[in-house]
């Protein structure tokens, strides 16, 4: 296998569904909604725990943890408990048997050698399942708690690409090597074991900016982009302009999006609780702290781009939302796949209580349109 390969079935998450569907961001307490509803998501382990062995059993393909070492205040402390997401990988790879997680690495918080370890020795323990997302930080404030100064961010992208090469070789059969790149310089590499199956975990990225996106199309199997809020069309513009950005560098990419689902018997019933928990009960003091950490202000945006900005972000902070029955659920995420999509990490205002609902009715939904592979058991919830 060369260095930067990896194994068909694991890029295919061990199943045959066109339309991968995983759960995003239940390692961090209130997930994706900035809200105060009082059943938010409490992302503590027994519930990640009790979520991932009911996504296993249900046939969900995917976990993706979000990787936040400090919460965005607000009346909630949103994001404000999170558990870190290799040893949480770890801890849910031994007790799942089929789903693949995804850990959340740093690269200028993560030595490469320790990270490129612990990321195999979770794919040990899930026998093969393990995934890298990899990024490049963009919270100053995360970043002063370790000490560590946040680089410009062209040079982070830079400093990633050295990180990932010199990963890829540690997973690679390669042993005692050298790596003398300008950012990283390290003697004597050795990793025993190597990942199983003589392949490298499957390795995500979600970068926006122009170098963002160049850097994932190069290195990544998995690219997630942001799916417009316009129409599936211009979500189709989207894939095919990331999956051509791919060709250019010879290779084919997985393009992935994210997603805010409220799905319930009727459509009224899911727009009502969708105003509850986003609108009426959103925790406007941590969107704003969110968006001024990303210099989103009344000054900078003007008032009525503002408050846009504000509806957006209490809402999976920019994921797109599906809010309906099951039918328009169904049909929504059929849409993505017709615009190319290869799969979709949703976020639910509480995982737990609503994933039963939404693998009883829009899974089967999705089987039948040819999508999904039958993968759920008798017994899931
Ligand atoms: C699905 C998804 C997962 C992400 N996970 C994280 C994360 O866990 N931690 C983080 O700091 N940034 C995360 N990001 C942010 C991206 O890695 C990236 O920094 C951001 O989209 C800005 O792009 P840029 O780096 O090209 O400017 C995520 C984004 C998406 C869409």
């Amino acid at each position: 296998m060369p260095v930067d390969a990896t194994a068909p079935e694991r890029l295919a998450m061990y199943n045959t569904s066109r339309l991968k569907i995983g759960l995003f961001g239940p390692n961090c307490s209130s997930g994706r909604a900035v809200t105060m509803a009082p059943e938010r998501w409490s992302g503590s382990w027994p519930d990640n725990l009790k979520l991932a062995q009911m996504a296993d059993a249900a046939g969900i393909d995917f976990l993706l943890p979000i990787a936040r070492w400090k919460g965005y205040g607000g009346d909630t402390d949103y994001q404000g408990e999170t558990l870190e997401t290799l040893t949480w990988a770890s801890g849910l790879l031994a007790s799942t048997k089929r789903i693949t997680v995804f850990g959340t690495v740093h690269a200028p918080l993560f030595n490469p050698v320790i990270a490129a370890k612990e990321i195999v020795t979770a794919d040990h323990i899930g026998q093969g399942r393990m995934g890298l997302n990899l990024v490049v930080g963009w919270n100053e404030g995360e970043f002063e708690m370790f000490g560590v100064e946040q680089r410009e961010h062209e040079k982070r992208y830079e400093f990633a690409q050295e990180w990932l090469d010199v990963v890829k070789m540690i997973w690679s059969p390669k042993q005692d090597f050298d790596f003398d790149g300008h950012y990283l310089k390290l003697k004597g590499i050795r990793c025993k074991p190597k990942p199983v199956g003589d392949s490298r975990p499957l390795i995500m990225n979600a970068g926006a900016s122009a170098t963002g996106r160049a850097f994932a199309v190069k290195n990544c199997d998995a690219f997630f982009l942001q799916a417009s809020r316009v129409s599936a069309e211009e979500t189709a513009g989207f894939v095919k302009k990331a999956r051509e950005l791919a060709k250019e560098h010879d290779r084919e990419i997985g393009v992935y999006t994210v997603g805010v689902v409220t799905c319930r018997r009727t459509q009224k019933e899911a727009e009502e609780y969708h105003r509850h928990t986003i609108i009426e009960n959103a925790d406007f003091s941590a969107i704003d702290s969110i968006l001024a950490m990303k210099n989103i202000t009344p000054q900078t945006k003007g008032m009525e781009e503002f408050e846009r900005q504000r509806r957006f972000y209490a809402n999976g902070m920019g994921g797109l939302p599906v809010v309906g029955d099951a039918d328009f659920v169904a049909k929504t995420l059929a849409d993505l796949s017709a615009a190319g999509v290869t799969g979709i990490g949703i976020s639910l205002i509480n995982y737990l209580d609503e994933l039963p609902f939404f693998c009883d009715e829009v899974l089967p939904r999705l089987e039948r349109l040819g999508l999904r592979e039958r993968r759920r058991q008798a017994q899931y919830a």
